[in-house]
């Protein structure tokens, strides 16, 4: 594994492709949606709403590691568009790194959440939204349930604070340095007039724009 990904020179920017960019921006409605739900249950009483808001969590994770699965296999058959060697080397390493444990955050963490979930089931089956019957990780005590569940409290708090500093990176590279890394992720569109173009997987057909 190189240690500071591959750069070319580019004329126009690579982007993102339209599914990549699909799935990117599908995940960020999940995920914060997610993040919303868990930590409003997570400070109320027992009752009937914490309950819906804990099954519409316990709903939304299974789809998240779904999409990532997904996305991941699209991802690995159309690898990301080289970056620019406008962009510094030690970005282009940080921002690799950010993307490698977002993936690997994206797994864990709605599986350590199931974890925790089978540590209390009353069966094989939990209830999602809609009663959709969900199957729980079996063999999982309520003790060893429960260790999961700090693994998971802990893992979201590394998630929102990689979160954090992405989009801090994005926004400061597309206001303040205008450079044109945050045009590979349509709708962010790089400074100045500079062309666009799909770049992902080899593909380098002219975007719409
Ligand atoms: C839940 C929150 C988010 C997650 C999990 C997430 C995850 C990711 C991942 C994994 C990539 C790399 C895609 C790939 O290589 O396959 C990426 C790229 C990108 N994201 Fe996010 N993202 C989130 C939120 C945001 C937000 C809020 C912004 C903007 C303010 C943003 C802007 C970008 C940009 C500009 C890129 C392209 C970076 C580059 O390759 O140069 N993301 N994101």
């Amino acid at each position: 594994m190189s240690s500071v990904p591959e750069a070319a020179p580019q004329e126009a920017i690579r982007r993102y492709s339209n599914a990549a960019v699909t799935f990117h921006w599908l995940t960020v409605v999940l995920v914060l949606t997610q993040a919303t739900l868990g930590f409003a249950f997570d400070n109320m009483a027992d009752s009937p709403t914490k309950m819906t808001l804990f099954t519409w969590h316990t709903t939304i994770g299974p789809l998240i590691l779904v999409l990532t699965l997904i996305r991941l296999g699209y991802r690995l058959k159309n690898p990301p568009p080289p970056y620019s060697p406008d962009l510094p080397a030690w970005e282009r390493v940080t921002g690799t790194w950010n993307h490698r444990i977002f993936y690997a955050l994206l797994i864990a963490l709605p599986l350590t959440g199931l974890a925790a979930v089978s540590g209390h089931a009353p069966g094989p089956f939990i209830k999602l939204a809609f009663g959709i019957p969900f199957p729980i990780i079996p063999g999982i005590g309520k003790d060893l349930g429960d260790e999961f569940g700090d693994i998971h409290v802990v893992l979201v708090f590394a998630f929102v604070l990689l979160i954090v500093l992405h989009a801090a990176a994005a926004l400061k590279h597309q206001f303040f340095d205008r450079f044109p890394a945050s045009g590979r992720m349509p709708p962010f569109q790089p400074p100045g007039d500079r062309a666009v173009i799909v770049g992902q997987g080899g593909n380098a057909a002219p975007a719409e724009r």
